[in-house]
């Protein structure tokens, strides 16, 4: 091992600060301390055990100088590993630095379908006039969604509804469908409560049909029910009119006209003035300035009596209401294939 002379020794020492100098990340940092500092390779360490092989009078000088190298070098290598840690603190806050001004981001709220929130307006609107909300199944026995309605089997109004007939397991056993109407929840509702009832029905129906622009296989109404002593048409009449008027606004009007259906009589069909045009004629209303808005009418005595109920005593109104066309109109949408379409764009407009 070569002995150092003090002079070389200074060399040394500068060479080691200027290397230090360039050291700026953790890896050059550790092949610098290797280099200079380490046992076995280290220069400086080198310099440090030569001692021992030095002369004895030159012991103590050489000793003093090579030791007073090796403090000086420590002490800047624990400075610039200091130096470097921080710099690296200080990077990452920088990095991760919040600016509390900018904006947040927005989370992305769901909403309700435009179908329920129509249909919540509309059981508000009858809700305010006394009616209870009642339910009845999807899947339904053809007695009640026909027979007790005045629709016999064979009887050609059953082709008003196109019918998705359940397949039962037990061949003669009762048919079985899915609901083409609310209407069954009549003769269900009645079934199981005395006058006076005052009821609305609001469920899912189906229809086999091919769809188009104004008709679905699915849509959802409401069936409205009421049975007392002395119910009129009047009643009917001064019911669909608040019901109008909570829908399309205040100076709505309602008119009535005949119509049939199996389970009223008089079954009539009710237009509300064009809110659109006011009458005057515009495509929504076809030009006639009234819109179709539903289906309604007297419970017919015979259904009433099918249930028990003494007609010459009770009679009562009853009324079908598409939710999706009332939506419709609201909304200005003109086709009901969009409601299950599930299409985002669609939806987020409701
Ligand atoms: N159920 C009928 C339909 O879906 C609509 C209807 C008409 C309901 C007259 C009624 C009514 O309650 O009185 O076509």
């Amino acid at each position: 091992m070569t002995v150092l002379p003090v002079a070389e020794l200074e060399n040394l020492r500068v060479q080691a600060e200027q290397d230090l100098a360039q050291v700026t990340d953790d890896a050059a940092l550790e092949a610098w301390r290797i280099r200079y500092l380490s046992r076995g390779q280290g220069r400086i360490t080198a310099a440090v055990e030569a001692l021992r092989s030095i002369a004895a009078d030159q012991r103590r000088e050489y000793g003093q100088a090579v030791n007073a190298l090796k403090r000086a070098v420590e002490e800047q290598f624990t400075a610039r590993r200091e130096a470097l840690a921080r710099r690296r603190i200080e990077d990452t806050v920088q990095r991760g630095r919040i600016d509390v001004t900018l904006p947040g981001r927005p989370k992305p709220l769901g909403r309700l379908h435009p179908t329920t929130q129509t249909l919540r307006d509309m059981i508000a609107a009858f809700q305010e006039l006394g009616f209870n909300v009642a339910e009845g199944p999807e899947v339904e026995w053809d007695w009640y969604n026909f027979s007790k309605l005045r629709i016999p089997p064979d009887h050609p109004a059953r082709d008003m509804w196109d019918t998705f007939w359940v397949d039962v397991e037990h061949e003669g056993e009762r048919p079985m469908l899915l609901r083409t109407h609310t209407s069954p929840n009549q003769i269900r509702v009645m079934e199981r409560q005395e006058p006076p009832v005052r009821v609305l029905v609001p469920g899912r129906c189906y229809r086999f049909e091919a769809t188009d622009a104004t008709h679905e296989w699915m849509l959802t109404q409401v069936e409205l029910l009421a049975v007392d002593e002395g119910i009129s048409l009047a009643d009917l009449k001064g019911t669909l009119d608040h019901f109008a008027k909570r829908m399309f606004g205040p100076d709505r009007q309602v008119m009535l006209h005949h119509s049939y259906f199996p389970f009223v009589e008089p079954g009539v069909e009710v237009a509300v003035d064009c809110f659109l045009c006011r009458g005057d004629g515009c495509r929504t209303c076809k030009g006639s300035g009234w819109i179709e808005i539903l289906g309604a009418g007297m419970v017919h005595p015979e259904a009433l009596e099918g249930v028990g109920y003494d007609s010459r005593r009770y009679t009562g109104f009853a009324a079908g209401i598409g939710v999706e066309r009332i939506a419709m109109l609201r909304h200005g949408i003109d086709d009901i294939r969009e409601f299950y379409r599930n299409d985002i764009r669609f939806l987020e407009q409701f």
